[in-house]
């Protein structure tokens, strides 16, 4: 069977109300899109979502990773709902959208995008995860528990087709450099670097036959635009199970609400909370960080489900404890660790005062 790849092609276009959810006719609009875009044979499916302000349109399509095609098509949808959103009035009507021109792909551009290509196995469960109110760091610490910590995955010490480990691509943001690393060889060193959620992001993991098993999106907004636009609400992609580890290996990082940057004004740490999609309405302090988690059996392509993995009593008590930890957090107000240490705050608007605050240091 031919190689398909599978896009997640995400944007801001436009709060409802503020910035904690999307109104109904932007999901609309965007499913009338990317059918026709179906029918004209561009795409073999697409399932379209959203985790609070940030609308995530998932394409499965024969056009390979970083198709000017694909990514175009996905632009000029974010362009026609930005137009949505602007009669609507909705809050920050093409928030991620840093240009008027198109220039061939979204990264860079604003949108966010995590793409990978393979050959359907004879079951293909995939989990597409999305985020609100947080930066692509945030898949570090999932990942990494994921692939390369038995006391997460027991995979990894039962199954002798995941015995070898995995290779995590990490991505310096700043210097926009990638290093490869082992598990379980290079552990100490990946730790080194991915415990800085801020700076190395995790981009890819592969097995060690070099099969793709996860992707993020690690575009960071607020760096390309060299200023406070809005959070970055990363996505990720998992291929599970047959010598990757199972859905519930893939869930289990998400029953503890870990500690994310990028609450109230992307300024703030708060308890990611995974929840349904039905609750991904971030309001309280506009948040707290949310992440959703979508499961799917692909299908020549099609894409079978979703299942909403988080609607599941099972991580009710994160979600309380997301709740504590989020009402001991917020009572730092503006000092912190609430708030993002400054070297973290250089794009967001805080800068503005501290110029203003200038002549006064005597
Ligand atoms: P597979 O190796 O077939 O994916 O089975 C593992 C499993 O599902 C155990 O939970
Ligand atoms: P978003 O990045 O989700 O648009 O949120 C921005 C913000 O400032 C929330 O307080
Ligand atoms: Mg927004
Ligand atoms: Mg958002």
């Amino acid at each position: 069977m031919a190689k398909i790849t599978i896009s997640v092609i995400k944007a801001d276009i436009g709060g409802y109300v503020g910035h904690s959810s999307m109104h109904p006719n932007i999901l609309t609009r965007a499913m009338q899109i990317l059918d026709d875009q179906k029918k004209k044979g561009l795409l073999i499916d697409f399932y379209v979502t959203h985790c609070g302000d940030d609308l995530e349109l998932l394409l499965s399509h024969n056009q390979g990773e970083n198709s000017g095609e694909i990514h175009k098509m996905a632009w000029d949808l974010f362009v026609e709902c930005t137009e949505v959103a602007k009669q609507l009035k909705l809050y920050g009507a093409g928030q991620d959208l840093l240009s008027d021109a198109f220039a061939g792909n979204v990264k860079g551009m604003g949108p966010g995008c995590a793409e990978m290509t393979f050959e359907e196995r004879e079951s293909e469960p995939i989990i597409i995860f999305a985020a609100d109110k947080t930066s692509p760091g945030a898949w570090n610490m999932p990942l990494y528990k994921i692939f390369a910590d038995p006391f997460n995955t027991i995979g990894l010490v039962i199954d002798p087709k995941m015995h070898d480990g995995f290779t995590f691509e990490v991505l310096d943001i700043f210097e926009n450099k990638i290093v490869k690393l082992n598990s379980p060889e290079d552990i100490y060193d990946l730790l080194c670097l991915i415990g800085a959620s801020e700076h190395y992001i995790i981009k890819s993991v592969y097995n060690k036959n070099g099969e793709i098993a996860a992707v993020t999106s690690t575009q960071k907004v607020n760096l390309i635009a060299g200023r406070y636009v809005g959070k970055d609400d990363p996505v990720m992609m998992v291929r599970c199970q047959s010598g990757l580890p199972a859905v519930g290996e893939v869930l289990e990082p998400f029953s503890l609400p870990y500690m994310v940057a990028g609450w109230m004004r992307g300024s703030h740490w708060g308890p990611f909370m995974p929840v349904s999609v039905k609750d991904a309405h971030p309001t309280r302090f506009d948040g707290p960080p949310r992440v959703i988690a979508l499961g799917f059996q692909l299908s020549q392509g099609t894409f079978i489900g979703p299942r909403d993995m988080f609607a599941d009593p099972s991580y009710d008590l994160a979600r309380q404890k997301a709740n504590e930890i989020a009402n001991y957090i917020r009572r730092h107000g503006p000092f912190e660790p609430q708030r993002l240490p400054l070297s973290d705050m250089e794009y967001t608007t805080l800068p503005q005062v501290l110029n203003k605050l200038k002549d006064r240091f005597k």
